[in-house]
Formats: C-alpha cells, structure tokens, sequence
C-alpha cells in the first residue's frame, strides 16, 4: 500500500512526473511532447502531441494482448429477462463492425454524433464506435423530452443520430422514436441520418432516406481500424444542467481521459484487469459515461450493463441477485438507489437469499449520502461504504477515499480527501482561503488534472465565465463546503440553482423558463426542497397574472404536464403554489437561496437588499401550508 499524502502531494507539486507514469498505462501511437501543456490557461492541455485512440485502448488493445476471450461486458436486463455476456473480441467485432456502418454514413473524424439510447449494449458499441473512427460522440439521457433532445441536436450539430425503438422502465414500456421524430422536427440543425436499433418488443417505423436499421447497416458494412487521434482532439461532449435552460456541453478529450480514467480504476475503486466492476446508473449520466463503458474497459475489467432498477425489477433484492450471479467485486451507484432499497427492504431480509461474499466495497456518489443511509449500507453489507464527491465537469472523482493507494478511515458525512490531481481550497466570497471547518466555496487550484474538462462545446466563453472568472486560478465547483483540520472535506451542496434528483442533475432555472411560457403566468421561481427518497425534489411557486381568475388547481396540473412534456418526467416536477408575490432585492434579483432556507426549516439571515421583508412571512406561510419544511 502507498501512503496516500505522498501520492497527492506528489500529483501537485510534480504533474508532469505523476501523469506522465500513469500515461504509461495507456497505449500510444505517438508519445505526447508535454505531460501539462500550460501555455493558454486556463485552456491546460494534457499530452500534446502525443495520439492515441481510446476505442483501442478500450478494446482492440485488451485482444492484442491475448485476453480476447475474457468477458468486457454483462449485459444484465431483469426488464427483459436477458443476461448476454460479451468477449473484448466479440466486442471488437461489434463495434469495428458498426463503426464501418457509421463511416458508410459519411461519419469522419471530428464529425457528431447523438447517442439517444436505453441501456444497451449498442449504446456501449455506438460510443466505442464514435471512438474508433475519431467522431465525437454525445450521448443524450433517454429520459428527456424531445425539446431537450432538440436543444442538444441544435448545439452539437450531429450527422447522425443513434437511438433504439425503446426501453422498458420499470414497468413501463417508452417508445423513443416519436420522441426523437418530433426532436428532429423541432431541430432547425438537421440531422441527415438516423440510425434505429429495433427492440424485440416494441417495432418503430423508419422514415425512408434517413433512418437506417442497425442491423441493416451492419450485415451491409465492414469492419473498420481504429483512427489515430491527438491526444487534444475531443472524444465526447456531454451536456449537463447549467442555471439556464441551456445546458452546458461539457467537452472530454481523447488522451487525458483515458489516461485519468484506466489509472482511476485502481487508484480509486481498487479495480484491476480482470475484476467484475458494475456501476448501476445510465450512460446518460457522467458516472455511468466514465464507469459503464470506458473506466472499466480501458482497464480490462468486466463491466455490468444493467437495464434495471434497484426496486421492482423484480424487487429489492435485484442487486445483490446481480452481485451474486456475476461475482460483482465492487458496486458504484448513486444514494437515492440505496435509499429505494431500504424503504422496500428495511432489514435487508432480501440479502440473505443471495450469496455475496464476493463483493468487497459499495462506493456512492452523484448526490450527497445522507448519514442514515450510509449506516444502513454498512452495517447490512459489512464492507466499506465509500462515498465520493465529483461532477460532470470532472469526469471522475475531486474527491475520494482512494482505496487503490491508501484505505483511510471513513467519517460518515465527508466524501474524505482530495484526489491525486485536485488541489481542492475552500474561498471565502473576497477570494481568500478560509482555516479548517469554515464553509465556503469549494474550488480547485489550476490547473485540473488530467480527463477534466478542456472546455465547453463551441463556447469557450462560457466555460472561462462558468467556472474559471469568479476566483481567478481556481475551477470554481459551484459546491459549498469545508474542510477539517485532517483535510477531510464535506460536501455542503449547490450554491447555485442546480439541484440533484434522484442522482440526476437538473437546472430549477430550465424548469422556471418552461413555467414562464404559461400564458396565465407574470413570474415564477423554482426551489429544491428535501426529500427523503431523492434527495432533492422541485416546488414551484408562481404569480398570476393580473386579471387571471382560472382554477389555480387546473393550472398547476398544467404545469406539471409543460414540465414533464418539456424537460421529461425525471425531472419529478409536482407540486407549485400561487403566491401574491416573489422576495426580491432591490435589483430585482428573485431571492431563491432565502426561498429554499425556508423550505428546509434552516435558519437565514434576511438580506438587507431585499425590496420588502413582509413577503417572506408570505412565503413561510405558503411553504407551511405545503408542507413545508417535512418533520423528519
Ligand atoms: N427513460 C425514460 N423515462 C425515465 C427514465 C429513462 N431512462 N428514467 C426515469 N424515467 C422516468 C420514470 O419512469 C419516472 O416517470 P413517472 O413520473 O412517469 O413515473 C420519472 O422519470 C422519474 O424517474 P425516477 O426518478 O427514476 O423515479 P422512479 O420512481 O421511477 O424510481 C428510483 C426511483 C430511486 C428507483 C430511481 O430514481 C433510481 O433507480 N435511482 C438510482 C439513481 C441513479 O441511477 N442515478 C443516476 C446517476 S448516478
Ligand atoms: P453531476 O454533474 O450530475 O455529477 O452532479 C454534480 C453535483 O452533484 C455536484 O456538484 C454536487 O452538488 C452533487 N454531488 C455529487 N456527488 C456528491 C457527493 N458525494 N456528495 C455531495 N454532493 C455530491
């Protein structure tokens, strides 16, 4: 075991030596010129000069090397009664295969492409496919409506679009494709092609000259090499809830991901070549982008493709049912699936039907882990409950108990300390670095290691004003916290208007702009309220216009409907009330922070900017009537 302080210091005070070892983990055509190329910042490039690809890093590499016959990927689906298990030369086969498909479609490197998909293993090939052939890929989460796949379609631009004809959710089963006709529609770019895979249960309609089915095209296609790309050169955007309705197109390049991505594996989640690593999420979401498909592939672990939820598919026993049947060495899943499972099963009655003495650790993330869940998990699983802090924009953990380097002690409440690569700082609002256990804003000292973010799609402008403007030389996380006189580090949460459903991230800014379209409707403001289950849940609370005497009821159920219709039914969007008025200050800057303090029963300070104090006692009163804030 390393000591972990000698690792991380050396991961700050010497980058180029620390990422420059770990690159070795990786396969190159051409070595990099610089490990840090620190000549534009806050523009920090890693392994200039160097090219690669991380399709072949992910696949082919693992076949050249003799281990084609070991498993890459468990395709396990409860919803579909299917468990197919994929070689990497299988998987090479597939995605060469497809990736032929998508150069006969005109797809060349530097080329977009969508990825609107369910959690199959043609997601997992689509992307690798992008990879192979040096397209940039954006992978689109199923559960979004068509405007907000229309929103993505407009910014990355896609040639082609790639999507299934559905998915079974829980219970339920969802056509995609009216949703993506009616995104390409509403597009003004226009997507030239369309590529379907058809499910077993559900058959879509394919327009003639632009979709084309996926098994068509591959029995029609040949088999193509991996493209060298720099090591610059992005690999994939990933848009992410912002404060407006616009998302954030989050852009990844080639080498520095795959580099952070195969050393975090052990480094981290202590996963080696071979080892059975699952991550239960989407490949919608940053964590099961990293942790699905590339992290465990580039490592030559196997990886568990889960269609499937902790609860109801078929109860809640399903994942130790999956730890069991495929000797899962470790778990990563967000809070919220353990808080489902702990609802359904409060003494764990299912565990003891299944054997998982296999199983080594349970790591979280994606939201903060409440204490209570995090004692339930350890005491009913008797193996390390690590939980660690990261973002979209960070691709992989700021902060983590790296169990890869050096098991620490765990306090319930801390993800624990900064990664190798995160020089993590806690700043007051006048840029100054606070003492231990004083909260604040939690930044990162520049430059950000390697795999994060090279800046914002097409909008290199946002990127610098987002993250890099507020406290210059620092990543500005947007999260507030602090840190202890161990360097352990908390999580506070969002200072900003973003909030975590379920382990999803949504903008209460997009939900307002959706709301704000009601034509009975002068203004409005979203505020994250707990909730026991998903953590975060919307409430909105809107004036009428002047003159509007409706049924507020009928109005509510109508915003319900725009919500669900318009950003999608994760965002979980329920419950509003009409309100004579909004807190402003006297700017006219709608005080949500003060909103969301009362919602939560905490204790605030009255802003002396604010326009009209009566109209807070309004709102506690229209808060109160809601329910607000929950007794437990
Ligand atoms: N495609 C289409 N719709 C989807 C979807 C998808 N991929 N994922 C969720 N939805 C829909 C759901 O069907 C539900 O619709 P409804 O309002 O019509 O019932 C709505 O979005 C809310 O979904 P969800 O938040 O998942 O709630 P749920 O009640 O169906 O399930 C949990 C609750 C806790 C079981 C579920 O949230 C879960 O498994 N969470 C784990 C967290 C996770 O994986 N996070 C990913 C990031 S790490
Ligand atoms: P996403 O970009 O979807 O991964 O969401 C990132 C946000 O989720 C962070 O900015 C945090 O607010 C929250 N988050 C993620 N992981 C944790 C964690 N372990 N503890 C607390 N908050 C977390």
């Amino acid at each position: 075991m390393a000591d972990y302080g000698k690792v991380f210091t050396e991961s700050i005070e010497n980058p180029d030596k620390f990422w420059g070892e770990a690159a070795e983990g990786i396969d190159w055509y051409q070595k990099y010129e610089h490990v840090l190329d620190a000549a534009n910042p806050p523009f920090y490039r890693w392994f200039a000069g160097g090219t690669m690809n991380t399709c072949y890093n992910a696949v082919d590499r693992h076949v050249a090397r003799g281990n084609g016959d070991q498993v890459a990927i468990i395709y396990d689906s409860p919803v579909t009664d299917t468990i197919t298990k994929v070689t990497y030369r299988e998987l090479q086969d597939k995605v060469s295969v497809f990736a032929g498909g998508l150069q006969k479609l005109g797809v060349t490197k530097g080329d977009t492409v969508i990825i609107y998909m369910p959690m199959i293993l043609e997601a997992a090939y689509a992307m690798l496919a992008c990879a192979r052939i040096g397209a940039i890929h954006s992978v689109v989460f199923g559960g979004f409506a068509a405007s907000e796949l229309a929103i993505r379609i407009n910014h990355a631009q896609p040639k082609v679009l790639i999507t299934a004809s559905g998915a079974i959710e829980g219970k339920k089963t969802l056509a995609y494709k009216p949703i993506v006709d009616e995104a390409i529609d509403m597009a003004e770019h226009k997507v030239e092609s369309c590529v379907l895979y058809q499910r077993p249960f559900l058959t879509a309609e394919l327009q003639e000259g632009r979709d084309y089915d996926w098994n068509k095209l591959v029995a029609d296609s040949s088999p193509t090499e991996c493209v060298p790309v720099a090591a610059t050169d992005p690999l994939y955007i990933l848009y992410t809830s912002g404060t407006t309705g616009m998302p954030k197109g989050v852009l990844r390049d080639n080498g520095g991901h795959a580099v952070a991505l195969a050393w975090s594996m052990k480094a981290i989640y202590d996963i080696d070549e071979g080892d059975v690593w699952w991550s239960a999420s989407d490949v919608g979401w940053v964590v099961g982008h990293s942790y699905i498909v590339y992290g465990p592939l580039l490592k030559g672990a196997t990886t568990i493709l889960y269609e499937g939820k902790p609860i109801g598919t078929p109860d809640a026993g399903a994942f130790w049912r999956v730890i069991s049947e495929h000797k899962v060495k470790s778990l990563f899943t967000a809070p919220t699936a353990f808080r489902a499972i702990k609802k359904e099963d409060p003494d764990g009655t299912f565990i003891s039907k299944y054997d998982i003495s296999c199983f080594e650790a349970l790591y979280l993330a994606g939201e903060r882990l409440d204490p209570d869940t995090y004692h339930w998990a350890t005491n009913l699983l008797k193996v390390p409950v690590i939980d660690h802090w990261w973002q979209t924009e960070t691709g992989w953990a700021i902060v983590a108990n790296c169990r890869g380097i050096e098991e620490l002690p765990v306090k319930p409440g801390s993800p624990t300390k900064a990664a190798p690569g995160y020089n993590v700082m806690i700043l007051d609002n006048e840029n100054n670095e606070v003492g231990p256990n004083i909260e604040g804003n939690i930044v990162v000292k520049l430059p950000l290691p390697p795999g994060t973010l090279t800046t914002l799609w097409r909008n290199d402008k946002r990127f610098v004003e987002s993250y890099m403007t507020t406290f210059p030389g620092y990543y500005e996380t947007s999260d507030g916290g602090y840190i202890d006189d161990e360097g352990y580090i908390y999580v506070m949460g969002r200072m900003d208007d973003v909030i975590n459903i379920a382990g999803h991230r949504l903008s209460t800014g997009a939900m307002e702009e959706v709301i704000a379209t009601h034509p009975d409707i002068a203004e409005c403001a979203v505020i994250g309220t707990d909730d026991q289950l998903k953590g975060q849940l919307p409430v909105g609370l809107f004036v009428l216009k002047s003159g509007v005497n409706r049924d507020t009821e009928e109005i509510k159920t109508e915003l319900v409907k725009m919500v669900r219709e318009q950003i999608g039914a994760i965002a979980c969007f329920r419950e509003s009330s009409e309100v004579v008025r909004l807190p402003k200050t006297r700017s006219g800057k709608i005080l949500r922070g003060t909103m969301r303090s009362i919602a939560a029963g905490k204790e605030y300070r009255v802003p002396s900017t604010i326009d009209d104090p009566v109209i807070l006692d309004e709102i506690t009163d229209t808060l109160t009537k809601m329910g607000y804030p929950h007794s437990s």
